[in-house]
């Protein structure tokens, strides 16, 4: 069997979302400190739905991969639920990833979350910090 999904590598030949958007409403960028991998997320948000959203991730093949499905998950969607999104998700919209390499997933998951929690910060919307959490530590132990 391949140890790849055919979507794992649709989305990492020709990721969805590439790119910078120059004007956004939210950015987060997360790391992994372990596999050295960063992924920088954008949104443009009106009437608190995401309307766009791109990503540029430095990092492996299933990082790539896990931005550009997610990007693809949340784009269109209320706030509120991209926040929802977790790399499970991500995951079982790729069809699987190989065990080592579920932490990149949730690097794509924690960038969704960086980027929302960007959003609210500048335009002074409050949210629980403890549902906003970052916790790089936690994808590095993943890896
Ligand atoms: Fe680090 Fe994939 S190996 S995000």
């Amino acid at each position: 069997m391949a140890l790849y999904s055919d979507k794992v590598m649709d989305h990492f030949q020709n990721p969805r979302n590439v790119g910078k958007i120059d004007d956004a409403d939210g950015i987060g960028e997360v790391g992994n400190a372990k596999c050295g991998d960063i992924m920088r997320m954008y949104i443009k948000v009106e009437d608190g739905i995401i309307t766009d959203c791109k990503f540029n991730t430095f990092g492996c093949g299933s990082a790539i991969a896990t931005s550009s499905m997610a990007t693809e998950l949340i784009k269109g969607k209320p706030v509120e639920e991209a926040l929802k999104l977790s790399n499970q998700a991500v995951v079982e919209a790729l069809d699987g990833l190989p065990t080592h390499k579920i932490h990149c997933s949730v690097l794509a998951e924690e960038a969704v979350r960086a980027a929302v929690k960007d959003y609210y910060d500048k335009n002074g919307i409050a949210y629980d910090p403890e549902e906003l959490k970052i916790n790089d530590c936690e994808a590095c132990e993943m890896g």
